[in-house]
């Protein structure tokens, strides 16, 4: 695993031209992006290069929030196209849903894999929606979100009881076949479960652990998020 720590900023610029490097060496291809705070900043970052090669890219949304409207603006669907596909030209834009998981394995396949996802992380090692007891060997699966993950992402529901029980994600499996990785970190409140990604056994109690045995994972964090691997 390779580890990059610098300012938020500096770290956003760096994911950002990672991101591009991918989509001008290879033309098309496909490429999940998570949603969030953090990876936010890499897109604003990404958005501001002007990378034409971008708009040929397959985007796949890692995961998404299920029983929300078409065009709910705090589905990841809805957020992704708005800092990141259409301001770059993505057309091509796949979405899980519960009753076509398998069928988005299959496209992620039929464009001949990820090669790269973008991924930020849980204050409980999640990546995507993949909590802790996910299986390793997953695939894009409906899952029931902890009590944590909601109070992570309450405040883009305006309160805890707002965010939705369940979601659809792509699964450990799914991702950890990405041919790259990359994964963003920022602020203190992610330093415990940094150092569990970094060090701690990999475990299912800890998603992103997994992440250790991938063969080309670069970890980007901030000096706040890396305060307990330095
Ligand atoms: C959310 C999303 C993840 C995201 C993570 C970190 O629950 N499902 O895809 O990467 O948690 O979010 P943030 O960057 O806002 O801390």
């Amino acid at each position: 695993m390779k580890i990059i720590i610098d300012s938020a900023d500096k770290i956003s610029g760096m994911a950002a031209a990672i991101i591009a490097e991918h989509a001008k060496a290879n033309p098309g291809c496909a490429m999940a992006f998570a949603a969030g705070r953090t990876t936010k900043r890499v897109y604003e970052a990404l958005t501001a290069m002007d990378v034409k090669e971008l708009a040929a890219c397959k985007a796949f949304t890692v995961c998404e929030y299920e029983g929300l409207e078409d065009g709910d603006q705090r589905s990841c669907a809805y957020r992704l196209n708005d800092e990141l596909y259409s301001k770059v030209g993505i057309t091509k834009i796949y979405t899980p849903t519960v009753d076509d998981a398998d069928k988005f394995d299959a496209e992620i396949e039929a464009c001949g894999g990820l090669e790269l996802a973008v991924l930020g992380i849980g204050t409980n090692g999640h990546i995507g929606f993949n909590e802790p007891a996910t299986p390793y060997d997953s695939y894009t699966h409906s899952v029931l979100l902890t009590d944590k993950t909601k109070q992570m992402n309450a405040e883009l529901f305006s309160g805890t009881e707002n965010v939705p029980d369940n979601a659809v994600t792509m699964g450990l499996k799914t991702i950890c076949d990405a041919k790259n990785v990359i994964l963003v970190a920022f602020g203190s409140e992610k330093a415990e479960i940094i150092h569990q990604l970094v060090y701690g056994k990999t475990s299912t109690y800890v998603p992103a652990a997994m992440l250790q045995m991938h063969m080309n994972m670069t970890l980007l964090l901030d000096e706040e998020a890396a305060e307990k691997i330095k």
